[in-house]
């Protein structure tokens, strides 16, 4: 099966597993997230599905919803989520995360917080031993305080590069902030290494996301398999 497939396949699961009539969602943003919200769509235009709203976390994701008639709504309007389903860069075996190749992890991050639950959807490529294996720390800095950032997070051991377009300009996030990819040999201790990063002055958020997740729903070439955090069942409703 191809990644997409695999994605289709996990978006589809949880929609199916955790999404009930009248729930407020946070609704994540890549091509996994993407792939749930289709699947959510396709619930909601033929019945199976009523009376669901979701916060998005990116532009794109919003403008999706709005292509596909997903009624949206606001932290503002509504500030306590039922579930928040995202898609995620690493999943490790504790389900700790990185996000932020799509650049929305602030959003994301919001978002989750927001949340009573969050559910990963992945496909198996996103599973690693220990973070940090594959993807770069995204970090978001504030304009002003890119250079002090950069000298900051290389005293930290980290190796930053600021991100770009596809097209060589500089990626600007929906909140109009840069991103620096921050690479490191030794990955060990994520949860000193993510508070380290977010006490760096301009440092807006990083991509660590730590003991968030209750769930991944991941698309193998076995099938669909739910993980849960620890033993007991995700904290999901
Ligand atoms: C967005 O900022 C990221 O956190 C995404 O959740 C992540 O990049 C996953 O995207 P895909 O599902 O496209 O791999």
């Amino acid at each position: 099966m191809s990644a997409g497939a695999l994605r289709r396949a996990a978006g589809e699961e949880a929609v199916v597993r955790y999404v009930r009539d009248g729930m407020r969602l946070g609704l994540g943003t890549g091509s996994t997230a993407s792939a749930m919200i289709e699947a959510l769509a396709a619930r909601l235009a033929d019945g199976r599905l009523h009376g669901v709203c979701g916060v998005p976390t990116s532009e794109a994701t919003a403008a999706l919803c709005r292509r596909l008639a997903v009624p949206l709504t606001t932290l503002a309007e509504t500030p306590q989520l039922d579930v928040v389903i995202d898609g995620a860069d690493e999943i490790d075996p504790e389900l700790d995360l990185i996000k932020g190749l799509g650049g929305a992890h602030l959003r994301e991050k919001v978002v989750a917080s927001a949340g009573r639950a969050m559910v990963v959807v992945a496909d198996e490529s996103k599973l690693v031993a220990q973070l940090g294996e594959r993807a770069p720390l995204a970090v978001e800095v504030v304009e002003f305080a890119l250079p002090v950032c950069e000298r900051a997070l290389r005293g930290l051991g980290w190796e930053p590069t600021r991100r770009l377009t596809a097209e060589g300009t500089p990626f600007v996030t929906d909140e109009g902030n840069a991103i620096l990819d921050c690479r490191r040999d030794d990955w060990a201790g994520a949860p000193a290494l993510a508070a380290a990063v977010k006490a760096v002055p301009g440092v807006v958020e990083h991509g660590f996301f730590l003991g968030m997740a209750a769930a991944a729903v991941v698309g193998t070439s076995g099938g669909v398999r739910v993980l849960e955090r620890g033993s007991r069942p995700a904290a999901v409703p």
